[in-house]
């Protein structure tokens, strides 16, 4: 059987994410967004690349929701994208609003859909989706530590020269300003970068990483990154579709796990059809724990003010 997605939210990422699924062949695909004519427009210019790119998926433009009915998968991208100075948390309050209602009607006609959200600030928007949809833990988390360690990834391969193939980077907590790199699980062809790159360097890449998100948006000026958010957010839906059970940093509402109750943070989790079917628990030094666990007081914190 076809499987459905609903992507909220026809902006750059939205757009970008309809378009990567369709090139990967995975999914019919309904984008949702409050903009008259646009969701529409989009869909139908990526149905018209259907000839030449090869797919028959159905891409389908609405300004409501009746259209998603039934989708396996939702990703909400809907919101304001961050502007040159402002910081996530800046977004907080009108995302929140945003989020939780696309949530709602989302989730009010797809019951049983696995719900990705994107919008920022990703951890606080999760936990406002949550509470929207009524889902459990399992089937609604956020997009942000895929994209972090892309980004670690790709600064390591520029460093050492060597393919992105060959890399493999591993980040917890929150997204962004308060990611929490662990270079000694980082790896190129399964050696630790610790033992490839000095500390000064291994420093200087996380520092870019964490700042990757503002990075992007200081050169576009108008907007920010969309191309990797999207391929970040593809990889998870295409693990989710296809039951990979690849093991991606998801933002997941902990349960006990690394001490931690009812907060959503970034943590390593075994993604399949269900969702998230395993929270994969690491054990963490004095100091990353330190920095895990601001990360987590940060979202907590967020989540009690404006949720
Ligand atoms: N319902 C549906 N769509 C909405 C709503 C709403 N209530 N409010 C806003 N939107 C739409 C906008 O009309 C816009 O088309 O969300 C879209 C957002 O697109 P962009 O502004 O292009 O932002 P984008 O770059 O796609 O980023 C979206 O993802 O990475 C995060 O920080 C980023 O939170 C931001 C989100």
């Amino acid at each position: 059987m076809r499987k459905k997605v609903t992507v909220v939210g026809a902006g750059n990422v939205g757009a970008t994410l309809v378009q990567r699924i369709a090139e990967a062949r995975l999914a019919d695909v309904v984008m949702v967004d409050v903009a008259e004519g646009v969701p529409q427009g989009k869909a139908l210019d990526l149905m018209e690349s259907g000839p030449i790119m090869g797919y028959d998926w159905k891409i389908t433009g609405s300004n409501g929701y009746d259209e998603t009915a039934g989708s396996d998968v939702i990703v909400i991208t809907a919101g304001l994208a961050r502007k040159p100075g402002m910081s996530r948390d800046d977004l907080l309050a009108a995302n929140a609003g945003i989020v939780k209602q696309v949530a709602a009607e989302t989730g009010r006609r797809s019951p049983k859909a696995v719900m990705i959200v994107v919008t920022n600030p990703m951890d606080v928007m999760a936990h406002v989706a949550m509470k929207a949809t009524g889902f459990p833990r399992e089937r609604v988390f956020g997009m942000g530590g895929v994209l972090d360690s892309s980004r670690f990834r790709t600064f390591i391969a520029m460093e050492l020269g060597v393919s992105v193939e060959n890399t493999h980077a591993f980040v917890l907590g929150g997204h962004g300003d308060t990611m929490v790199p662990l270079p000694r699980y980082s790896t190129v062809a399964g050696i630790p970068i610790t033992e490839l790159m000095s500390a000064e360097q291994i420093n200087r890449l996380v520092e870019r990483t964490r700042n990757g998100g503002a990075e992007i948006v200081a050169l576009l000026k108008t907007g920010s990154a969309y191309y990797a958010p999207a391929a970040a957010t593809l990889e998870m839906v295409e693990s989710v579709l296809q039951d990979r059970k690849k093991i991606l940093p998801c933002s997941v509402q902990l349960n006990g796990e690394y001490g931690v109750t009812g907060t959503f943070a970034g943590v390593p989790v075994k993604l399949g059809e269900k969702g998230v079917e395993q929270v994969i628990e690491i054990k963490l030094s004095t100091g990353e724990n330190a920095g895990f666990m601001k990360s987590v007081d940060a979202v907590r914190s967020a989540c009690e003010k404006f949720t």
